[in-house]
C-alpha cells in the first residue's frame, strides 16, 4: 500500500498560471518557506507576477509585516519559467490558469506525465467541478481543490474541496499546508462554485442587472452596497477586481451546472467580456483604470 502523504513531504510547491491569482500564491508560498516553481505559457506573464511579487513584499517590509531578510529570502526561493517540466520535482502543484475547463484539462494532460507519482495536484478553479477536472488526471485520489481568496497575501481563507476520489491524506495534507500558508481552511463539498463564490457570484451578477436594467448607475450602485451594507467595496468595484471573464465562467458553471434560471448571466456583462472589458487586469471594465481614482464607465 502506498504510503500516505503529509504536509511534512511537500517542500517544493508547483504553480501553474501567473495570473493574479498565481502570483499571490507563489507569494505566500515562498514566505511560508516552500520552494516554487511558478509555470505560466507567456514569459510577459512571469515577468509581470515576479515584478509585482517583488513589489508586494517591499510593501510589507515597508509596514514592518516582513523583514528584509525574510523577503530576500522567499525571493529568492522563486523560479519563474515556461518549461513545464520544470514542475517535475515538485510535492504538489497548484494550478491556477484561466478559469476555463478545456484549458485546464489541457494542461492536466501535458502535467501529469512530468509528476512524480506520489505529487499532488490542486486546483484553484473559482467553480469547475473538482471531480470532473481529477477524473482526467492519473490521480484521481490526489486531487483537490484548493480556492484561494483574492488578493492572496492579504485574504484569510483558503476552501479546500474533496471531489467525490479525493483521498483523506490529500485532503488533510493539503488543509495542513493553508494553514502553512497562514490561511484559515473551510471545507466545501463539491458542487458548483462551492461555498464563496455560490454565494457571491449571484450578487455581483445581480449588481449588473441593476445596472443593466437602469436602477442605479455605477457609482450609485457601489455607494449603496458599502455604505448601506458596509461591504468594503462595491460589487461593481468587485467585479472588476476578480475579473470580468471569471466573473461571468463563473457564472455560467452555476447556471448550467445547477440548471436554475436564476443564474443566468447578465447580458450586459457578457457584452462587456466580448468588448474585452475585463476590469483592473485589461484597465477597463466598470471603470476606467487609466485615470486616477478610477472613473466609473456608466
Ligand atoms: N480572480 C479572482 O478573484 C479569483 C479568485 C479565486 C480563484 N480564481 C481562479 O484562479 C484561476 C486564475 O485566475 P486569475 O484571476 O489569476 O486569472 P488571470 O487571467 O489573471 O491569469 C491566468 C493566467 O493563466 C495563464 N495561462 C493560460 N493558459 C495557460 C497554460 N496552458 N499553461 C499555463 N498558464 C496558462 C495566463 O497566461 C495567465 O497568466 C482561475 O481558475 C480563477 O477562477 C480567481
Amino acid at each position: 500500500m502506498a504510503t500516505e502523504i503529509t504536509a511534512a513531504d511537500i517542500k517544493q510547491v508547483g504553480v501553474i498560471g501567473a495570473g493574479q491569482m498565481g502570483n499571490g500564491i507563489t507569494h505566500v508560498s515562498a514566505l511560508a518557506g516552500y520552494e516554487v516553481i511558478l509555470n505560466d505559457i507567456s514569459q510577459e506573464q512571469l515577468d509581470k507576477a515576479v515584478s509585482t511579487i517583488e513589489k508586494n513584499m517591499a510593501r510589507q517590509v515597508s509596514r514592518g509585516t516582513i523583514g528584509e531578510s525574510e523577503s530576500a529570502d522567499a525571493l529568492g526561493r522563486i523560479t519563474a519559467t515556461t518549461d513545464m517540466a520544470a514542475l517535475g520535482t515538485a510535492d504538489l502543484v497548484i494550478e491556477s490558469a484561466v478559469e476555463n475547463e478545456q484549458i485546464k484539462l489541457e494542461i492536466y494532460t501535458a502535467l501529469c506525465p512530468l509528476l512524480k507519482p506520489e505529487a499532488l495536484i490542486a486546483s484553484n478553479t473559482s467553480s469547475i467541478s473538482i471531480t470532473r477536472l481529477a477524473a482526467a488526471t492519473d490521480r484521481p485520489e490526489k486531487f483537490v481543490g484548493m480556492h484561494f481568496m483574492n488578493p492572496v497575501p492579504m485574504m484569510e481563507l483558503v476552501e479546500v474541496i474533496r471531489g467525490i476520489a479525493t483521498g483523506q491524506d490529500t485532503y488533510a495534507c493539503v488543509t495542513e499546508v493553508a494553514r502553512n500558508l497562514g490561511k484559515s481552511p473551510a471545507s466545501a463539498e463539491d458542487f458548483p462554485a462551492f461555498i464563496v463564490n455560490r454565494i457571491l457570484l449571484p450578487m455581483i451578477n445581480e449588481a449588473v442587472y441593476t445596472l443593466y436594467e437602469g436602477v442605479g448607475n455605477v457609482e450609485a450602485i457601489d455607494t449603496a452596497m458599502r455604505l448601506g451594507a458596509h461591504h468594503p467595496m462595491g460589487p461593481l468595484q468587485l467585479a472588476d477586481f476578480i475579473g470580468l471573464d471569471t466573473c461571468l465562467a463563473v457564472m455560467q458553471v452555476l447556471y448550467d451546472g445547477l440548471a436554475d434560471s436564476k443564474y443566468r448571466p447578465c447580458p450586459l456583462m457578457v457584452k462587456y467580456v466580448d468588448a474585452g472589458w475585463v476590469g483592473r487586469k485589461s484597465g477597463r471594465g466598470f471603470y476606467d483604470y487609466s485615470t486616477e481614482p478610477p472613473t466609473p464607465t456608466r
